[in-house]
């Protein structure tokens, strides 16, 4: 898998791609990740990349020609299967998705600023907007990071079995169950027994309930769409 991400601020995405899980990810082979500065496609002789709204009003809008020539050129020496735009008006982000984009290909991801992208780049270009959900943040390269973290996590081989993606909240519509680590008593404080016990089956069974119930008293929601 190859994803490719297109930013005004590449900076911001040195963090994420550079550590832990995402980092071992790039490392081994399993994904590669390429950050592109918009900028050094303008040909603005200021390196503009953005303009006045036409009709008025506060905000700028990002340029057509950076983006598209970024786009363009890319598109010159690989396939995409989506070109997301990373957008509060997208639809917003859930494990169905980060599953389906996991599957393979490669992504491109745009990221927007101020008041967004020229309203062409989005119907010529994109093929999934997504919003990582109901507030606005400054630009969309956290949640390029999040969207790529939930992506990149989910492919063969990133995980190992102690981080398995199996077992996470929503894999199955239930949020997860409560987990405890040593020491089994602290400040009076027990682990529940039956985690103690070695009965794999009864360990499973007590799971099984109790994700039920976090996920009845937490997440109603979920249940119903069962
Ligand atoms: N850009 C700004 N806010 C965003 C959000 N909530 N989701 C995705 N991209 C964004």
């Amino acid at each position: 898998m190859r994803i490719d991400i297109l930013t005004i601020l590449p900076r911001l995405l040195d963090g994420p791609f550079n550590d832990s899980i995402l980092k071992r990810a790039i490392d081994k082979g399993l994904v590669e990740v390429f950050i592109h500065d918009i900028r050094t496609y303008s040909k603005n002789k200021h390196k503009k990349v953005d303009d006045y709204a036409f009709g008025g009003g506060a905000g700028m809008v990002m340029q057509i020609q950076p983006i598209a020539d970024c786009i363009d050129f890319l598109k010159q020496s690989n396939d995409y299967d989506e070109i997301i735009y990373m957008t509060p008006d997208g639809k917003q982000l859930n494990q169905r998705m980060a599953n389906q984009l996991s599957l393979g290909g490669n992504l491109m991801i745009i990221c927007g600023h101020y008041k967004g992208i020229d309203e062409r780049l989005r119907e010529k270009y994109i093929t999934k907007e997504i919003s990582i959900g109901d507030y606005v943040l400054s630009g969309g390269e956290l949640a390029a990071a999040v969207l790529s973290d939930s992506i990149i996590r989910l492919i063969p081989g990133v995980l190992n079995d102690e981080t398995s993606a199996l077992t996470d909240s929503f894999q199955d519509d239930l949020l997860a169950p409560p987990v405890y680590t040593r020491p089994a008593e602290y400040d009076g404080m027990k682990v529940p027994e039956v985690l103690l016990s070695g009965n794999f089956k009864k360990i499973e069974e007590w799971r099984y309930e109790q994700a039920l119930e976090r996920t009845k008293k937490r997440r109603p929601d979920l249940l119903e769409k069962k």
